[in-house]
């Protein structure tokens, strides 16, 4: 943790870091701020989650649609979020980890001595459809003089660094620019005057965990009424892309009515889905009142599940994803790493949202994620502090088995999320 202060700096002080190719007399700074920048990126996964009680799954049927676009029918009819895992090494993976300049050593498994390469080779097939070829001129011309935007937890932020790796094995010679700026971190494709932005705020409503480099805290507080001080820079996204899941997986949220600057606010236990509730319907009626339907797409990705108990796979006791190398072969698989009642209250949320005029599409990609018990990082990242022995001795108790490798997972929650993008006109 020695290095925080230094990245702190970085950080609030609205540095725009310039990674255009042609490496110029500034090449030194360019490094240094690439290094600096891949660090911040990298800190990021620092965060401890708390499981919680299995619960058996949810069976609502999937959201009616409106509208009447064919291309956006058909994406529609086709429910990308039922199928399998087909083992295929020609189309997949998208792009090489070591030729990904955003990619981040909490990521990179092969960098950090995963030996297995083959969960970089599996693709997703849906039951009745294909995904659309990711093909990333396309994406950048669809968001020529757009903004897309990731908003949530670490979760988002991988999915975000796998689509800049995706973009990015497209133009790599193209200039590119990187801007953080507190919670927001800004990538630009300059030719294309195109971004894809990062704004961290894993509970959404604001936290005392909003701090995007120093937010490990014992105690999570949640201002559940209080989103405008993030939400204030969503608004003129032209796609937004949310997320937030892992940090609630406590029994007791505490939430704070008041703000944590003044020292006469009220505190209160609440049970975790009471304030997650409390949150998606301060988060809806936001969406409801600031954004403008016909400019900005909206989605949401349905919880990333964590693979922590082999036991539910039919593996030996005791043991998570650490040693995985094979996807869960059992259709419809569903572990204790995923919970059908926040999504139950994601789903009436986004309901509710749309008999009030408001489209935000549901990507469902826990189902598929949950056979993906072999695709995490587990013990393969870089590590902020030297093991101990008796860490060493059982490397399942330091594997993370909430994140994702990259090339991996998130880059097909990214074909999805292209397809959708690209058939709407
Ligand atoms: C999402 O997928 C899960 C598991 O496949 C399913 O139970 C749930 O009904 C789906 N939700 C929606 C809104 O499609
Ligand atoms: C793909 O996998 C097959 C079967 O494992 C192997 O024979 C082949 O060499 C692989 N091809 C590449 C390009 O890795
Ligand atoms: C990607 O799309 C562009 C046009 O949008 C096209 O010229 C190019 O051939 C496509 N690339 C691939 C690999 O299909
Ligand atoms: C570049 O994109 C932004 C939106 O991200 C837009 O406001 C601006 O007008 C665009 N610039 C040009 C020159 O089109
Ligand atoms: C970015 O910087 C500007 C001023 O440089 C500031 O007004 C704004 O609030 C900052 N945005 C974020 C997300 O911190
Ligand atoms: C909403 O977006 C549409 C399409 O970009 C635009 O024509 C319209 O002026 C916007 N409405 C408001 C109130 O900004
Ligand atoms: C992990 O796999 C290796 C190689 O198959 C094996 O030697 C080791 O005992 C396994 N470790 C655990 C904790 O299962």
């Amino acid at each position: 943790m020695a290095k925080l202060p230094q990245i702190n700096q970085i950080n609030t002080s609205n540095t725009t870091i310039n990674l255009s190719s042609t490496w110029g007399i500034r090449s030194t700074y360019h490094f240094l701020s690439i290094v600096l920048i891949f660090l911040v990126i990298s800190i990021f996964y620092f965060n401890q989650y708390d499981g919680s009680k299995p619960l058996p799954p949810s069976s609502s049927s999937p959201p009616p649609s409106k509208n009447n676009d064919f291309v956006k029918e058909m994406v529609h009819k086709c429910d990308y979020f039922s199928g399998k895992w087909v083992f295929d090494n020609v189309s997949h993976p998208l792009y090489k980890e070591k030729e990904c300049s955003f990619m981040a050593d909490q990521l990179a498994c092969e960098r950090y001595g995963r030996k297995d390469l083959n969960y970089q080779y599996w693709r997703w097939q849906p039951n009745h459809c294909d995904l659309l070829r990711f093909n990333a001129t396309t994406l950048l011309e669809k968001l020529r003089n757009k903004r897309l935007m990731f908003v949530g937890d670490s979760l988002n932020r991988n999915q975000w660094i796998s689509m800049m790796c995706m973009v990015e094995s497209a133009i790599p010679h193209s200039p590119k620019s990187m801007q953080m700026n507190g919670s927001l971190f800004t990538y630009k494709a300059i030719e294309y005057n195109a971004t894809i932005e990062f704004y961290w705020a894993p509970l959404l409503v604001e936290s005392n965990s909003d701090d995007p480099i120093n937010h490990r805290v014992h105690e999570r507080i949640a201002r559940t009424q209080a989103i405008e001080k993030h939400a204030r820079y969503w608004t003129d996204a032209d796609f937004l892309i949310f997320d937030s899941y892992l940090w609630w997986r406590v029994p007791f949220m505490k939430v704070l009515w008041g703000n944590f600057e003044s020292s006469d606010g009220i505190y209160k236990d609440v049970e975790m889905l009471k304030g997650y509730e409390m949150t998606l319907q301060t988060w809806s009626d936001w969406l409801e009142i600031h954004v403008n339907h016909s400019k900005t797409q909206i989605f949401w990705m349905s919880m990333s599940p964590t693979h922590e108990r082999s036991e539910e796979w039919g593996g030996a006791s005791g043991l998570n994803c650490y040693n995985e190398t094979q996807p869960i072969k059992k259709k419809d698989y569903w572990g204790s790493g995923s919970d059908p009642n926040m999504m139950r209250l994601v789903e009436a949320s986004i309901d509710n949202l749309r008999k009030r005029g408001l489209n935000i599409q549901l990507l469902n990609i826990t189902q598929l994620s949950e056979y993906r018990k072999d695709a995490h990082l587990s013990i393969y990242r870089k590590q902020w502090k030297p093991q101990k022995e008796e860490q060493l001795s059982n490397p399942s108790g330091y594997a993370d088995c909430f994140h994702w490798c990259l090339p991996g997972v998130p880059d097909t929650w990214n074909e999805i999320l292209y397809t959708y993008i690209v058939s709407s006109l």
